[in-house]
């Protein structure tokens, strides 16, 4: 089922996932090589805090923090610890709230430092395709367009996308209909509407799409160890075409 959301609906979660947008920015900033995961966790839960909202993941299926950071070849989840961030690593930050009733999500990938060629080559592209998937999720278009926008740039430029985890509907609930395939053919599915509310988020990996869970549970890790990248922006479907509501 997929809930449509009212226009005043929209405004409230345009709120939330402002939140986190502006979370994720400060972060961001203070991401330098030496600081734990846990640091920046314990950053934005305060933030969370400051802001009159509720962290989101936290006791979500049992995960136990505020935010998910993914170093590397980790694709999503990574639990925060003592770990810590070093020169030339790729930083994934999976934030969520829920303010006034209605979710937020998103995340971003983030250089520690100066990072290599080809790793900074996998930001970008994982970044433009959640720009194309962002573009196609206009009304009329179908739910798989957004998928094969983001498999046919990804592939094209030579890397490989996550399987296991996908985007999906949010609003009152965190996840809500549909799940959103970040691979596929195009015009498949479900017809695009205005009111739909969706958290994109392509997960793009150096080398095998293939992906395995660490012993903790919730760390999910490229199979060949090659890096990964994750860019998520939660949208509204307007009848004026997307809406990005996760921007500060
Ligand atoms: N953005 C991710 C998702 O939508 C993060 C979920 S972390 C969890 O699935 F702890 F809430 F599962
Ligand atoms: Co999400």
């Amino acid at each position: 089922m997929i809930t449509l959301k009212s226009p005043r609906e929209i405004e409230i979660m345009r709120e939330s996932n402002r939140i986190v947008a502006q979370i994720l920015t400060s972060l961001k900033d203070a991401i330098r090589p030496g600081i734990t995961t846990k640091e920046l966790d314990r950053m934005a839960e305060e933030l969370t805090k400051e802001k009159g909202a509720v962290p989101a993941f936290k006791g979500y299926s049992g995960y136990p923090a505020t935010l998910c950071v993914s170093v590397n070849e980790e694709i999503v989840h990574g639990i925060p610890g003592p770990r810590r961030l070093r020169e030339g690593d790729l930083a994934s930050l999976d934030m969520g709230v829920k303010y006034r009733g209605y979710y937020g999500d998103a995340a971003i990938t983030v250089p520690v430092g100066r990072v290599n060629q080809k790793a900074k080559r996998l930001l970008e592209v994982t970044k433009e395709a959640l720009d194309r998937a962002i573009a196609v999720a206009t009304p009329g278009n179908r739910l798989s367009d957004i998928s094969s926008a983001i498999q046919s740039y990804a592939e094209g430029e030579g890397f490989s996308v996550v399987r296991e985890f996908v985007g999906h509907g949010i609003g009152k609930r965190l996840h809500e209909g549909p799940q959103i395939p970040n691979y596929g053919p195009p015009h498949r599915g479900p017809f695009l509407k205005v009111g739909m509310v969706l958290a994109l988020e392509p997960m793009v990996n150096m080398g095998t799409w293939k992906a395995e869970l660490l012993p903790d549970g919730w760390t999910a890790v490229t199979a060949d160890s090659s890096l990964s990248a994750h860019f998520e922006n939660t949208i509204a479907i307007t009848t004026n075409g997307p809406l990005i509501l996760s921007q500060p």
